[in-house]
């Protein structure tokens, strides 16, 4: 047995737009962003995760660095192979040792065949012997310990880099879904743009990260307001780098259009949910997850608007992958799961 096990890798994968991880026997074992680096001239990758990120924004003419996912969902194939080639060797193993590798890999529910498809085709270019597809959201629910299984309604709402997804779960399945292409990476650009409008300042998109994750908020009044926050940027006027303060209310402005946009897609949700699983929503509130869940006041405005409960799951930015390792313990028993024989194309 013990042999058999040498020869049998399993691996959970959440390929996200911002964030790629992997659990490999109930243990994360990568947590890297998105990214590689490439050389210009032979094209080969040269970094992929934490280094890559480390050159984003300051590549010269020999090197770019690509975000292979976009709006969650594949842009770059062969950037997005070779990153996630890049993340197994991080794990010390040379895939050739083993003679088995099983995948489960999460996509969005808004997918469509042919991306599904190429997703598949990754797979098996990173010698991967079975493959299993799982839609985010049912992998979130999973991960922060629902019983998916249960006649009973949940709604989830994961807010990413690339896309937010909500969807209603019960009965193994999506009930109903929406997914828009407004999160993470939406509102950092919100804030790119919102001091260059209102501060005449140039800041660089990791910067702006920084500014959300610091004084980020979706409230013009906080309970626990952050300190205003320092932002290095080059002043348009002058030319020059210049530091202002900037304060959470002044990015609950700037964030406040994306916010909205959410907040009606929710709204579309709830009117097409079953009226007998809407009222296990109302029982039991929304669960909230990804790295958006924690933007500040996020959770009450949604509550305001929906005036429902909001929980915030308890790792935000690791139940979709915790639960897409709980569906690789169970692929004999989860029938939601999505093998090659799934794809109608
Ligand atoms: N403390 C925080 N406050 C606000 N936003 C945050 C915080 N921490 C992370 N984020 C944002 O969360 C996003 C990443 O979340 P997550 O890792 O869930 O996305 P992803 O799974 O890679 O994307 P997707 O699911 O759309 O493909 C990024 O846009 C990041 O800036
Ligand atoms: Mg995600």
């Amino acid at each position: 047995m013990r042999l058999f096990s040498f020869f049998k890798q399993e691996l959970a994968i959440d390929l996200g737009t911002a964030n790629t991880l992997i659990i490999q026997d109930g243990e994360v074992v990568v947590d890297q962003p998105s990214i590689v680096a490439i050389d210009r001239r032979t094209d080969e990758t040269i970094a992929v995760g934490d280094r890559a990120m480390q050159m984003h924004g300051k590549t010269h003419d020999k090197i770019k660095t690509v975000r292979p996912l976009k709006d969650g969902v594949i842009a770059d194939f062969k950037a997005a192979e070779n990153m996630i080639q890049g993340m197994i060797k991080i794990l010390g193993n040379k895939k050739r040792l083993f003679s088995h590798l099983k995948i489960v890999i999460c996509i969005p529910s808004g997918i469509t065949e042919v991306e599904k498809r190429a997703v598949f085709d990754s797979a098996d270019h990173v010698d991967s012997n079975e493959t299993y597809l799982i839609y985010e959201p049912m992998a979130a629910a999973l991960g922060i310990g629902l019983d998916v299984e249960e006649p009973e309604g949940n709604m989830i709402i994961d807010i990413g880099g690339g896309t937010t997804e909500i969807a209603v779960i019960a009965l193994s399945g999506i009930v109903c879904d929406q997914s828009i292409r407004i999160a993470g990476d939406e509102f950092t650009q919100d804030i790119v743009d919102f001091m260059k409008r209102e501060h005449n300042i140039l800041i660089g998109e990791r910067t702006a990260e920084q500014i959300k994750i610091n004084v980020g908020s979706a409230l013009s009044e906080l309970d626990n307001p952050p300190e205003d926050y320092p932002v290095n940027g080059r002043d348009l006027m002058t030319g020059v780098p210049k530091q202002i303060l900037v304060s959470y209310k002044e990015i609950a402005s700037a964030l406040d259009k994306s916010i909205s946009k959410v907040e009606d897609a929710i709204l579309k949700a709830l009117e097409l949910t079953p009226p007998e699983l809407a009222s296990d929503i109302y029982k039991r509130g929304i669960f909230l997850t990804g790295g958006g869940a924690l933007i500040r006041g996020l959770a009450k405005r949604i509550s305001l608007k929906t005036k429902l409960n909001v929980h915030i799951a308890e790792d935000p930015l690791r139940a979709v992958v915790k639960g897409t390792s709980i569906a690789l313990q169970n692929t004999d028993k989860f029938s939601f799961l999505m093998d090659r024989s799934s794809v109608n194309i």
